[in-house]
């Protein structure tokens, strides 16, 4: 334990921690040496070695779970995230929590759909669970955030991938207008909705201890390319993702202070449930606006990139387009 307490008074990046081989209540710092016969389970736990150091690979031991290695405070990291994901229980939140869960995170489904929220915690184990949060009600937030933290002390990563796209024409084609309670509602719970998820879980992550590099926590938000290339029919969807495209800079700006990297994705089409309804034709040629690969993309696309986000701490404030180089047209 000393040695610990030494390696982590050392400046500069100590690697990362994962569970070792089978064994998840230990930890080694991952290096050349992760998994390779210098990792040994041992009488006291599991040894653990820097990679900096070649000549003197073995350098102390550690026997702590997961949860007590995370509050000291070593990185956010997929392997020992918590992870709230709002939307978790279908389509890309899903994605995102199939991913983080078989890295070793523990991941909490926030959704309004409590069949196919269980269904799917269910079908992840014991890492996941399943809460029933309307994220444009507050206090279905508040109980949401709650839930993570009482059972699972820290939350450490937000997912905010809920959402609803309608697309009503302004004037349609038979005059009728637009219903102004579709734009408040659209509004309500893609824009309003995820601030009150990120100003509750930020306050939680604040009061994480930080790691090495002073971070408590990542948060990444799913706004749309319709931020950008909104559609015919998209006026209260892309209000609403533009909202968030606008807001990161600033949350990141804001939340520095307390350690919390705030990141968006803006996936072009992605084949998920919101397209279940598609015919194939229509699937095609949506597939065909992207430039390179000719494809929709996929909830695994999506958690690909959630990791990356979460595993590169100098990503902060900005959008990420994950479309394959798509433009979409006016229709
Ligand atoms: N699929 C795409 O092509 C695409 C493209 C760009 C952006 N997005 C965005 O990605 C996000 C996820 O969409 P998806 O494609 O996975 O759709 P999806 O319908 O498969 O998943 C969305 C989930 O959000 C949940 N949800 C809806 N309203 C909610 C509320 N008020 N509170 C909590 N949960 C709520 C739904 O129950 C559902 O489980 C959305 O924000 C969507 O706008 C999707």
């Amino acid at each position: 334990m000393g040695q610990i307490a030494h390696l982590l008074e050392r400046p500069g990046p100590i690697g990362s921690v994962g569970p070792v081989g089978g064994i998840h209540d230990h930890l080694i710092l991952e290096g050349s040496c992760h998994g390779s016969e210098n990792a040994e389970t041992t009488e006291t736990g599991v040894e653990y070695c820097d990679h900096r150091s070649p000549s003197q690979h073995v350098i102390g031991a550690f026997t702590g779970t997961v949860a007590d290695f995370a509050k000291r405070g070593i990185l956010v990291r997929p392997e020992n995230a918590v992870a709230l994901i709002t939307g978790g229980a279908s389509g890309l939140g899903l994605g995102a929590a199939r991913r983080l869960s078989g890295l070793g995170a523990k991941v909490v489904l926030a959704d309004i759909n409590d069949a196919r929220g269980d269904e799917e915690s269910g079908a992840l184990g014991e890492s996941a669970r399943f809460v029933h949060c309307d994220v444009s009600d507050p206090a279905d937030v508040e109980a949401a955030i709650a839930e993570t933290l009482e059972p699972l002390g820290r939350t450490a990563l937000l997912v905010h991938a809920a959402g609803i796209a309608p697309a009503p024409r302004v004037v349609s084609r038979d005059g009728a207008l637009h219903d102004l309670e579709v734009f408040r509602q659209t509004v309500a719970i893609n824009l309003i909705g995820m601030f009150d998820v990120i100003r509750n879980a930020a306050g939680a992550m604040s009061a994480n201890d930080p790691g090495e590099g002073g971070e408590r926590g990542v948060i990444i938000n799913v706004a749309s390319i319709a931020a950008y290339d909104g559609q015919i029919g998209q006026a209260a969807y892309s209000a609403s993702k533009g909202g968030i495209v606008g807001m990161t800079l600033p949350l990141a700006r804001d939340l520095a202070g307390v350690g919390v990297r705030v990141v968006t994705i803006a996936p072009g089409i992605m084949d998920t449930p919101l397209l279940s309804g598609a015919p194939q034709e229509l699937k095609d040629s949506l597939a065909g606006l992207a430039a390179f690969p000719k494809r929709l993309g996929t909830p695994d696309d999506f958690a690909h990139l959630v990791v990356a986000v979460v595993e590169n701490e100098m990503l902060n404030g900005e959008v990420i387009r994950l479309d394959a180089a798509a433009r979409m047209p006016a229709k």
